[in-house]
């Protein structure tokens, strides 16, 4: 769907799927500059992260292999106790690999700064992270990221697999909230 479909849950369009998909090929092109000669393996962080690799995958013109994982915050949802947990692990050893994390919004931090820790423990050669959007005002803890689409306000935002209770993931385009949606 796109963000005519739900009009009224929005306040606003911050990105039209033409600017996701123009942002990610210029991505694509910095990592196929950055990454030359060297074997690549792309981690996605389920589940939001599926729209951002399928397609920061596809504007690449060179191979790559691609796994995924799933994490999640110890107790009711909260990410405040600082713990991570993994549901699902890499299939891959990537002992001596080049990794490169793929997620699609770096919030308070926390998932990917564990994360990168975590697959740093496993030996790679390297372990980078590619985010499509980063919120700088609701950073707890520093995160070292070498791609970033854009850098957002510290808003509600939903689509292009970002949600509202499971909700909005297969929005085209990414928008604002409407606080009468979740309050
Ligand atoms: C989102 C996103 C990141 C994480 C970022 O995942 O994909 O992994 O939150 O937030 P943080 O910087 O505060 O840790 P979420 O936990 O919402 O799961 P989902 O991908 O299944 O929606």
């Amino acid at each position: 769907m796109d963000a005519a479909d739900v009009r009224d849950d929005l306040v606003e369009v911050l990105f039209t799927e033409s600017q996701i998909q123009g942002r990610l090929k210029e991505l694509a092109a910095e990592i196929e500059r950055d990454y030359e000669g060297k074997e690549l393996l792309l981690v996605g962080v389920l589940r939001g992260a599926v729209w951002v690799m399928a397609d920061l995958a596809r504007q690449l013109t060179r191979h790559v292999e691609i796994d995924w994982m799933a994490v999640s915050s110890y107790g009711s949802g909260t990410k405040s106790s600082g713990v991570v947990r993994i549901l699902k692990d890499l299939d891959t050893d990537i002992s001596g690999r080049h990794v490169l994390v793929v997620d699609e919004i770096i919030d308070t931090g926390l998932t990917l700064s564990w994360l990168t820790s975590n697959l740093s423990s496993r030996n790679p050669a390297s372990v980078e992270i590619a985010t499509l959007l980063r919120k700088p005002e609701a950073l707890t803890m520093p995160v070292e990221v070498k791609y970033v689409g854009w850098d957002i306000p510290n808003e509600f935002v939903v689509g292009y697999g970002l949600d509202y209770r499971e909700r909005y993931r297969n929005l085209r385009d990414i928008g604002t909230l409407a606080p009468h949606v979740y309050s």
